[in-house]
């Protein structure tokens, strides 16, 4: 199926569980080629915290992919231009559901004058940002719960 087919909004709080679930899942499945299960659940462990989670989303710019009233893909982006989080379902991968959140995500970034976006990419989506002419500006080792991930700062210029 085509990405056209998809119906994007902004986050609501009743989008909170589905998210998790999605982002969970999405990590697990997708990356258990490249990660350990150690850096799996260091990355989206078991006990997520709802509320601060519904926090984190309500207070970006935060929208919603749907298809057939199931959210497939979520991102967000930060005052600053930063693509904080851009998540797609794991059995609707390549569906340019991931291009169709980050053209929205680059509108608005440019709507509001945001001069560049970046992004703190994983190996499972520098692919993606590249293809998306995003550069590399920086690689490095990045800490999470005491687990190492190798990690890149990745940027473009908009607007
Ligand atoms: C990265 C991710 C969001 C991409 O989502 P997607 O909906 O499958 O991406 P799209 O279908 O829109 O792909 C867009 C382009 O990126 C390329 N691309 C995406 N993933 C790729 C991969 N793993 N390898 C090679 N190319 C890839 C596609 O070929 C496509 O290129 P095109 O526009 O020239 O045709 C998705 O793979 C994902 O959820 N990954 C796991 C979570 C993650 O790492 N999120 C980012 C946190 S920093």
């Amino acid at each position: 199926m085509h990405a056209k087919s998809i119906d994007i909004r902004t986050f609501a709080s009743a989008d909170t569980l589905p998210t998790i679930e999605l982002f969970r899942n999405t990590v697990h499945v997708v990356g258990k080629d490249v990660y350990s299960k150690e850096q799996l659940s260091a990355w989206a462990p078991a006990d997520i915290d709802a509320e601060k989670w519904k926090s984190r989303l309500a207070g970006a710019f935060t929208i919603v992919a749907w298809r057939s009233d199931k959210i497939v893909g979520f991102a967000n982006l930060l005052d600053d231009g930063c693509v904080d989080l851009l998540y797609v379902a794991a059995d609707h991968q390549g569906q340019g559901i991931a291009s169709a959140l980050l053209k929205t995500l680059e509108n608005e970034a440019t709507r509001r004058g945001v001069k560049k976006l970046y992004s703190d990419v994983s190996l499972t989506a520098r692919k993606f940002f590249l293809a998306k002419c995003f550069v590399i500006e920086k690689e490095y080792s990045k800490k999470l719960r005491d687990v190492e991930f190798p990690n890149a700062i990745m940027g473009k210029v908009i607007g």
